[in-house]
């Protein structure tokens, strides 16, 4: 990541400042960027909440969350050099007087700084908020003005279905243009996903092997050992095929089966993301047993916020197939969960068994396929899977494994995804968000098995806190085809 001050400098307006996104996820990002003098000399940041805090009251409310949730203890000449940057304004977002005074805190601070009038705007707050903050600001001239850039990054959820995505999309689009619009997949800007395009782009041994002629299936896997925790109310009304499948799940499936654009612009991966996830092969109701196992972890309904009989999924788990001629008859497995073994997110691209081996027959001795593993988080890094001989004087196989641990380098200090999500929305790049188009495209596929999900309750299986997940994912591999969940 690097610094340029002409193009990054701005002011950052972070609405929902006092909530729980912008203490885990901003103010240590900041905090680092800052650290690593990467924050532009005329960047400052204007926190807006409803809460009547004083500046210093909200620096100690920041820093408090600061120390309670990073283990690493604050450098003081670091925090003090941040917390110079950053201005408070209680703002109730429906009060059109609190947006007079943002108008006047922005315009101010401009002028003092003599900054080029760039304004970055971060809604950290309930997705029922998005149109009235970008309604107020539109009514009030905050964002439209003679010179500099205005951009806004907005988190998930990006609506709840495919309707009301185009309806928040419209409202939004009646202020921002679509390249100024920053929707947050965190996901895109995962070191090793980012990778997946690397290693197939510039690897001469895997693009060309890079379909249904050798590879004979794909896993998408990222697990969560905790529960909702806090997020109870949020997640109740989501579950895991809105939280996880219909952005990040479905955004790693589309890198690692699009065809590899030319060169790497925002606008040429949009529109190959987007051929596949247009691409994806609906679900039909009868065949639902053998493409989706849902399952919800023990005590969740005693989660706090959660409906007492919610059949809210907190597992998915579903076969996909993608009607396009470089995956013909490959399915791609997504399995995604909370309160499950262990933490992991990895893509496993399974090959198919070579045909014809010598001597195997003879000896009785089962080949492993080949697996290329790309492990991306908590451990980052590549595991290529592939048969030996054994050493010795007769022909046994041996399975062994090319393993490359990306974070266990000691110069590699992986940045946050939050640090490389600010410093490319203040760059203007935009190749780690997603497109208006890629949002319409996993939506209207996903809300028929949503809807499937919603209407059959029954088909919800409870599964043990820490275990695998719910009894019968098993049954989306076929065993007589060599597969299983790895
Ligand atoms: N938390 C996470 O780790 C996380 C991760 C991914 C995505 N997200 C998304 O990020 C967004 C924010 O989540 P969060 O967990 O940070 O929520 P949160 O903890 O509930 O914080 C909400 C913020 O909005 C402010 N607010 C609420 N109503 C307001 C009003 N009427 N006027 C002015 N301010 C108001 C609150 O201010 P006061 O405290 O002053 O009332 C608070 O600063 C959500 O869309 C969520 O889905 C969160």
């Amino acid at each position: 990541m690097a610094r340029d001050d002409e193009q990054m400098n701005c002011l950052m307006v972070i609405f929902g400042a006092t909530g729980d996104l912008t203490s885990r996820k901003l103010v240590p990002a900041l905090y680092r960027l800052e650290a690593k003098d990467l924050l532009p000399d005329g960047f400052q940041v204007v926190a807006a909440a409803r809460k009547e805090y004083s500046k210093e009251q909200y620096l100690a409310h920041i820093r408090d969350k600061y120390e309670a949730y990073n283990q690493e203890s604050l450098e003081e000449n670091i925090w003090n050099k941040l917390a110079d940057r950053w201005h408070y304004l209680p703002l109730e977002f429906g009060n059109t007087d609190d947006y007079l005074k943002l108008k006047q805190k922005l315009e101010g601070l401009e002028k003092d700084l003599g900054n080029n009038g760039n304004r970055l705007f971060y809604l950290a707050v309930s997705p029922q908020y998005f149109e009235t903050i970008a309604r107020q600001m539109k009514a009030h001239d905050i964002t439209k003005r003679e010179q500099g850039w205005q951009r806004l990054m907005i988190e998930k959820p990006f609506g709840r279905d495919a309707a009301s995505a185009r309806e928040l999309n419209q409202s939004l689009r009646q202020v921002f243009e679509e390249e100024e619009l920053f929707r947050i997949d965190h996901y895109l800007v995962k070191e090793m996903v980012q990778n997946l395009m690397t290693l197939r782009a510039a690897n001469q041994i895997f693009e060309p092997t890079w379909n249904a002629d050798h590879i004979d299936h794909v896993q998408i896997i990222s697990t969560e050992k905790d529960g909702v925790g806090t997020r109870g109310g949020y997640y109740d009304q989501a579950g895991a095929l809105r939280d996880m499948v219909q952005n990040h799940m479905l955004q790693m499936l589309a890198l690692s089966a699009m065809e590899m654009p030319d060169f790497l612009t925002a606008e040429k991966l949009r529109a190959e993301k987007v051929k596949i996830l247009k691409s994806l092969v609906p679900f039909h109701s009868a065949e639902m047993e053998k493409r989706l196992v849902l399952g919800q972890y023990e005590g969740y309904r005693e989660e706090p916020r959660v409906a007492a009989a919610s059949s809210t999924e907190t597992f998915a788990a579903l076969k996909v197939f993608l009607k396009h001629p470089r995956w013909k008859g490959v399915p791609f497995y997504l399995k995604t969960g909370k309160g499950l073994a262990e933490k992991n997110a990895r893509i496993v691209i399974q090959y198919k068994l070579p045909i014809g081996s010598w001597s195997l027959a003879e000896t009785h001795q089962e080949l492993i396929p080949n697996r290329l593993t790309i492990q991306i988080q908590p451990r980052e890094g590549v595991v290529l899977s592939f048969n030996t001989k054994k050493p010795g004087t007769e022909d046994i196989l041996m399975p062994v494994k090319m393993d490359f641990c990306q974070n266990c380098l000691a110069v590699t200090n992986t940045p946050e995804a939050y640090e490389k999500l600010l410093m490319e929305a203040m760059k203007g790049e935009r190749a780690s968000f997603t497109h208006w188009d890629e949002v319409e495209a996993s939506w209207t596929w996903i809300e028929g098995v949503i809807s499937w999900a919603e209407s059959h309750p029954e088909a919800l299986r409870v599964y043990q806190m820490g275990s695998e997940g719910p009894e019968g994912v098993e049954r989306l591999m076929s065993p007589n085809e060599g597969r299983e969940w790895l």
